[in-house]
């Protein structure tokens, strides 16, 4: 089982610029939350406590604001700042000390999730005893992602913003690893853009025979929120879903209440941290 959780929080933002020149692109609102707290509420579905946020050099005190060490969710969080970034591999070389021994999920602090069979197919994922797991989601424009071509669950081969490609199967930013994944990300050298790349991470595996697949469905929604467009294209699905059904997505007490890592009195004390507020009155209702 995968107890571990990695949220890859930094990154420059630019083409979120100037709105992430002074705040953290995971710290602006995604309607009436921030962005940070939907890949957290993803980890916490995944039955993950043990969570690892890395962020940006300097943003921490602000992170620490929000989430402080996660008691306040019955989970525990820990901080690594990254100096720059390096690509997606690095979260697994800053987090050698954290990850031990043991696989490890990862999500993109920037990522969203959203579905009815979502916590089933987390359940799945979690069970990853050897060899790495990716989410996969069918997307209209498979010239603007990462595109992977399957059998069954198995990838067969994974290519990045391909021009005609006969699959339109994305790859999401959410990934499971066994403990490998360390090793295979030192190995891992830069690429023409100076980073680390996760598609070469994915093709280790994949030399490996061990790189296989879940997907996110058609019932549910995956949205990267990279561009301003698509952020308040999420910010505007999060609000119609939670304005017509009456249910917050990613309120995290509520999941943790669910899961029964925090109690009544818990939620009491986090009323009391939000102050007087509308997401302060859904966590009254939950509990009365
Ligand atoms: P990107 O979207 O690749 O980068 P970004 O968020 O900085 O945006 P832009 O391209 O506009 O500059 O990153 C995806 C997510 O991963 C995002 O949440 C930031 C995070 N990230 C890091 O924390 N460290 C890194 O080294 C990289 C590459 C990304």
């Amino acid at each position: 089982m995968i107890k571990k959780g990695i949220i890859l929080a930094g990154g420059m933002g630019t083409r979120m610029s100037p709105l992430t020149k002074a705040v953290n692109k995971q710290l602006l609102p995604i309607h009436d939350k921030p962005l940070i707290f939907y890949p957290l509420s993803i980890l916490m579905l995944a039955k993950i406590k043990d969570i690892l946020i890395i962020v940006n050099k300097g943003q921490l005190e602000q992170y620490k604001k929000l989430l402080p060490n996660g008691k306040r969710l019955g989970i525990k969080i820990n901080y690594i700042e990254q100096d720059k970034p390096r690509g997606l591999p690095d979260a697994f070389k800053l987090g050698e000390n954290f990850i031990k021994k043991e696989g490890v999920a990862m999500i993109l602090g920037d990522n969203f999730f959203y579905g009815q069979s979502l916590s089933k197919m987390l359940f799945e994922c979690v069970k990853l005893k050897s060899g790495a797991k990716i989410i996969l989601h069918k997307v209209a424009h498979p010239e603007k992602f990462g595109i992977a071509t399957v059998k069954g669950k198995k990838i067969l081969s994974l290519n990045e913003k391909p021009k005609n490609s006969k699959s339109n199967l994305a790859i999401t930013g959410l990934y499971f690893f066994d403990n490998n994944v360390v090793k295979y990300a030192k190995k891992l050298k830069p690429s023409k853009r100076n980073e680390l790349e996760i598609v070469d991470l994915l093709n280790e595996y994949k030399k490996q025979r061990n790189l296989s697949s879940e997907f996110v469905g058609r019932g549910g929604a995956w949205l990267d929120t990279g561009s301003i467009e698509d952020f308040y294209k999420t910010s505007n699905f999060v609000s119609s879903i939670e304005n017509l059904q009456g249910f917050k997505i990613a309120c995290l007490e509520e999941i943790s209440f669910k899961n029964k890592w925090i109690n009544k009195k818990t939620i009491y004390e986090a009323i009391k941290f939000y102050g007087n507020c509308e997401y302060s009155s859904y966590l009254k209702k939950i509990i009365s």
